[in-house]
């Protein structure tokens, strides 16, 4: 039998999950799911993480909880081939991070280029929470111990699967082989790396408030679209327009498809005719912001009303991840198991190990 297929990837539930996560992930891991090239596909919410610098603040936490997992749900993560948990429900993570943090040094995880830029971020400078800082070590943890083959993540993610790899060969090579290492499975569409924000900064995030959430009800994404940053030198309708940076033509690259040209704007074949068209002028950005609104519409509506029924039952979206979290759980258990016994600190399953002491002091 050849090795489990076996997906593993998850979001800090720090906030409601936007579009850009959406054609960065969501979307991705839908497909995945629905492929059947997976033995296993474990998406979770990795609210331990969350923690390590919100470690005052568990109320953002908690509600974020259950938005992430109605976003998850309404994106069309299927708790019948998905399971979907959350990470501090799984006390075996915690345990398998102990065990790891001996198998990386500090000035490893300091050359972490992910976390330096996050602790600049976070302005923590000489206050940095060793939680935060030894984050990288817990997810190894999170990969690990579900022997993920393959974690599909953005870019930003690269050195943590990097990370992960290091100390599952590490503790392969210490112990014999027991842990998988994973690959990582990058976003297949260029311009779904980084969704840029409505203000055409290079990052969709709360704080500058440019995002558009999957949760955003239709007059709201209509609105958020016609204000969208465009090319500022476009002023009349007959000048030439520049593409690059032009925000409202990325989230076409990522959002539109050649079908949406006949629905909602037949005088254009594809996408490259509309380009061409508004680099040469005469094209007027609100013609274009509008059949980017209809084709975005198009996407969110059916993520919307799969929201609206989910939102009818909440017990019922507690009691799907409390179900996740149980198979999770035992996925967990097994591998940990393993490890336990490749660390020799299985004392009480190791029969042979009394025995040979029994002996050992009989004489
Ligand atoms: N660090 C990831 C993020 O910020 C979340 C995460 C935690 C994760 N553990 C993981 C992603 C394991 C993939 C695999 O989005």
């Amino acid at each position: 039998m050849g090795k489990e297929k076996i997906i593993l990837t998850g979001d800090r539930p720090t906030g409601k999950l936007h579009i850009g996560h959406y054609v960065g992930s969501l979307r991705r891991r839908v497909e995945l799911q629905d492929s059947g090239d997976y033995d296993k596909i474990f998406v979770f919410e990795a609210d331990g993480q969350a923690l390590t610098d919100n470690i005052e603040n568990p109320e953002k936490v908690r509600q974020n909880v259950i938005e992430v997992a109605l976003d998850y749900l309404s994106a069309g993560l299927d708790p019948k081939k998905t399971t979907l948990f959350i990470q501090s429900q799984i006390p075996e993570l915690y345990e398998l991070s102990f065990y790891f943090m001996d198998l990386v040094t500090v000035s490893r995880l300091q050359r972490n280029p992910t976390v330096k830029t996050e602790i600049q971020m976070r302005n923590f400078e000489t206050s940095i929470p060793v939680g935060f800082f030894t984050y990288p070590i817990s997810q190894a943890a999170d990969i690990a111990a579900f022997k993920a083959t393959t974690v599909p993540v953005g870019e930003d993610q690269e050195p943590m699967i990097e990370q992960t790899r290091e100390i599952v060969r590490r503790f392969n090579y210490i112990y014999g082989d027991t842990l998988v290492e994973p690959e990582i499975l990058l976003p297949d569409n260029s311009a779904c790396l980084r969704l840029p924000g409505t203000d055409g900064k290079a990052k969709m995030s709360k704080s500058l408030g440019n995002c558009i959430y999957l949760s955003d009800p239709a007059d709201e994404v209509e609105k958020k679209v016609k204000s969208m940053y465009t090319d500022p030198t476009h002023i009349k309708v007959s000048d030439p327009g520049k593409l690059e940076g032009n925000t409202v033509f990325t989230y076409l690259d990522a959002f539109c498809r050649p079908e949406h040209f006949g629905r909602y704007l037949p005088d254009y074949a594809d996408l490259n005719e509309l380009k061409a068209h508004y680099t040469r002028g005469g094209l007027g950005d609100m013609k274009v912001k509008k059949f980017l609104a209809a084709v975005m519409q198009e996407t969110l509506e059916p993520i919307r009303m799969r929201r609206h029924e989910f939102e009818k039952d909440i017990p019922g979206v507690y009691e799907i991840l409390k179900k996740g979290c149980e198979v999770a759980r035992e996925a967990a258990a097994k591998t940990m198991s393993e490890v336990r016994n490749a660390m020799k600190i299985n004392y009480f399953e190791d029969m042979s190990l009394m025995e040979e002491q029994a002996k050992r002091f009989s004489k």
